[in-house]
């Protein structure tokens, strides 16, 4: 008795600035230089992957993975307004290469999170000129890659960019509180999705979508009117911008607990795991039946995973999500695939490299890779379609 059936895609996910080093030109390094915001380190060389990366993808054949999820650095294809590096397009049209000759395919990410110094210097998610920059940078970077693209994300997170960089202020532009500046860029984020998805679709034959991340919502006692309110902003908005795309990107890690005031933080009791939320290991289970049900569409969980320098941990989280989305394969929902976030142990944005996500280990002072027994354990189940399989 197999978990998943055959065909469903398994693969992992990476982000360009996560991984690749040197990145330098983008508002995420401008922000690590920044002083006085929360991030802990710079990225640096990050774990080198712009130039490793057929290595690691030799480690992502050896497990079995069918598909790598990674992202196009716009600030690398487009360094100033309108002037495009055919050289980093080279890169990309490479990496996408090297996928297809390991049999696997390649899921590329238009924007994870990084936006140009120049995008940002002249306003970032907040300047309506936003959405015709990216859909200039798009229609460039498609019609070079788009023939040999197998999926396609146009932003990730787009609901992560906004509530993190103008309610928090953890992430660029560094804005707290300003919700007429959270309002405009979710509206610029679904249009700058809305726009890019025809553009796509031109450049080849693939499907398109956008990437959200969702939770387990909770509410305490007596505050269950309290879950819509805070999760429509966050999550229906971008929910509700899948109208005609091909599939729906489910991002899952934990749990959202709501009080009477608002937000609330774990619950007393429950494991709290290194990123300051719930062991939840349900999250991507309940975020892709929401999915499915708000938006009609086939599903892909584009991101789920744990972050935990204990690697027997990471299988725990691993069996019981993926135990969740066998539930709802087995209960008939469109389910097509699962991408494990993330192969390598990478720059955790604010939290830097103390997060370790990954499969594989990195050792950034040689930059060697270890790969962890969680690894063995995926591949197992990959190998299979069989959670009980991997023991
Ligand atoms: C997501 C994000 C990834 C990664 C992950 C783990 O929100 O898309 O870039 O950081 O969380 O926290």
């Amino acid at each position: 008795m197999t978990d998943f059936p055959a065909g469903f895609l398994w693969g992992t996910a990476t982000a360009a600035h996560q991984v690749e080093g040197g990145n330098w030109n983008n508002d995420w390094w401008a922000w690590e230089h920044t002083p006085g915001t929360a991030c802990v380190e710079p990225s640096g060389d990050s774990v080198d992957h712009l130039w490793r990366y057929p290595a690691d993808l030799d480690i992502m054949r050896g497990l079995g993975f069918g598909s790598y999820r990674f992202s196009l650095e716009w600030s690398r294809i487009e360094p100033e307004p309108g002037e495009f590096s055919s050289a980093a397009l080279d890169h990309y049209q490479r990496v996408i290469d090297a996928c297809h000759e390991r049999g696997m395919q390649a899921c590329v990410t238009f924007h994870h999170f990084t936006t140009p110094r120049w995008a940002a210097a002249s306003g970032g998610w907040n300047d309506p000129a936003i959405v015709d920059r990216f859909i200039r940078y798009v229609e460039v970077a498609a019609e070079r890659l788009g023939p040999s693209i197998d999926m396609a994300c146009t932003i990730n997170e787009p609901n992560v960019v906004s509530s993190l960089g103008y309610l928090a202020g953890q992430f660029p532009p560094g804005v707290a509180g300003d919700l007429a500046a959270y309002v405009q860029a979710n509206d610029l984020l679904v249009a700058a999705h809305r726009a890019a998805v025809p553009v796509l679709r031109a450049a080849g034959d693939f499907p398109v979508g956008v990437t959200v991340s969702m939770s387990d919502w909770a509410a305490e006692p007596g505050a269950e009117d309290q879950i819509p309110v805070w999760r429509a902003p966050h999550e229906d908005t971008f929910l509700d911008a899948t109208d005609g795309d091909d599939f729906v990107g489910v991002q899952a890690y934990t749990r959202m607990r709501v009080g009477p005031e608002g937000i609330v933080g774990p619950e007393p009791g429950v494991e709290v795991v290194d990123m300051g939320y719930e062991y939840w290991p349900t999250a991507a289970e309940a975020s892709i039946r929401r999915a499915a049900e708000v938006t009609g569409l086939p599903v892909y969980c584009t991101e789920n995973g744990i972050g935990t320098t204990d690697d027997p941990r990471r299988i725990a989280y691993l069996r019981d999500s993926l135990r969740g989305v066998a539930r709802t394969i087995a209960d008939g929902l469109d389910v097509r695939g699962y991408f494990h976030w993330s192969l390598l142990d990478n720059f955790e944005w604010a939290h830097g490299y103390r997060m370790q996500f990954g499969l594989v280990a990195v050792d950034r002072e040689t930059q060697a890779r270890t790969v962890k027994p969680s690894a063995a354990w995926l591949a197992e189940v990959m190998r299979t379609g069989s959670i009980d399989a991997a023991g």
